[in-house]
């Protein structure tokens, strides 16, 4: 009988099992308390005959040993887990996740890209591996122009029976206007942003890779005065509504008259400083009207049609809005220079 209890007990306790602290102490007492169940096998002890005494008085030890061992895992267990919940603490808030930051050119392209759009100037591109075709002769480079010299462009293969059939890279993106105009009609309206290259040692103010934005406007009656009046809006979206341009006679083979275009001095308002070198002024483009020789290279009767080019120089925009004063900052991707635009929209 007794045997069988203990058995039945054992077999109990092996198994015990506690939702929370609270339970188990009530497990606890309802066997292992003074009046608890082990200890009432003690009452039954007494009466058993001499002879099974040691036996089943060692089982009964065993048991009770056994059980003290299963309340006292289980209550570290609890420990364990109010140790490990104490841990975690969920009000804490995430770790940061580290955001990358825009670069300065695709910034400053992004925002003129922007202000284009807005007048209906939409975007086209070309290729920067090109044919000499496309980026001087349909563009009115004299054949001995010193910008095809090997000193300014970059040939990746020359054809000495026939130099339109030379590949270079660009030295400029007016190449998509001939691209453009080649193969469209006016009305054309666009702008073409993209990377240009030249053969130039890399300084702090010179690179031989950099980016610019070409303007073209080809349309009925176009004027200068409907180019003053772009660039004008254009000065004031970038610098703002108190920005004035400046605009002097130049040269470029593709356009005539051309012009450069100046803006008033973003430090000074114009005033003079040692920025713009006390003239009030800095330049930030070139334009003209597209030369009547580069229409007809191109496909496009230039006694119906005139328009318009210009061309920016996104580095140069963006040293002026950012005052970034060495070139190559902007190729050398050191994470202390881009994490300054961490904030710039
Ligand atoms: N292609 C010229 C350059 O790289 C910039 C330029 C000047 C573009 C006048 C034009 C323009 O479209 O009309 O320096």
């Amino acid at each position: 009988m007794l045997l069988e209890k203990i058995e039945e007990l054992r077999a109990r306790v092996a198994e015990l099992k506690a939702a929370d602290e609270e339970a188990l102490e009530a497990l606890r007492i309802k066997y292992l308390s003074k009046k608890g169940e082990i200890s009432q096998l003690m009452n039954e002890f007494r009466t058993v005959p001499a002879e099974q005494k040691r036996e089943l008085g060692q089982k009964i030890n065993e048991l009770k040993n056994l059980a003290t061992a299963r309340f006292a895992e289980l209550k570290e267990g609890f420990k364990a887990q109010e140790k490990q919940a104490s841990k975690i603490d969920i009000t804490r808030p995430a770790a940061p996740v580290e955001l990358g930051t825009r670069h300065p050119i695709s910034l400053v392209r992004k925002q003129i890209i922007d202000i284009f759009s807005r007048i209906g100037f939409t975007i086209a591109d070309g290729p920067e591996v090109e044919d000499d075709m496309h980026v001087f002769t349909m563009l009115n480079f004299a054949a001995d122009h010193p910008a095809r010299d090997m000193q300014d462009t970059f040939f990746i293969s020359t054809n000495p029976s026939d130099v339109t059939k030379n590949v270079v890279l660009r030295s400029h993106t007016s190449s998509v206007q001939s691209r453009v105009m080649e193969r469209t009609q006016p009305p054309i309206r666009i702008i073409c942003p993209g990377r240009v290259y030249r053969n130039e040692a890399i300084t702090a103010r010179a690179h031989c890779f950099f980016h610019q934005i070409e303007g073209l406007y080809i349309d009925k009656n176009v004027s200068f005065a409907d180019l003053k009046q772009v660039l004008l809006y254009f000065a004031q979206e970038l610098f703002g509504p108190e920005t004035k341009i400046r605009l002097r006679p130049s040269y470029f083979p593709f356009t005539e008259p051309s012009a450069e275009m100046d803006v008033s001095c973003m430090l000074c308002g114009g005033k003079g400083c040692s920025f713009c070198k006390n003239t009030g002024w800095v330049e930030i483009l070139g334009c003209g009207m597209v030369d009547p020789n580069v229409l007809e290279a191109c496909g496009i009767d230039s006694t119906v049609y005139s328009g318009y080019a210009f061309g920016v120089g996104v580095e140069r925009i963006t040293n002026l809005k950012y005052m970034v004063k060495d070139l190559r900052m902007f190729s050398e991707n050191d994470v202390r220079f881009l994490d300054e635009f961490v904030a710039a929209k």
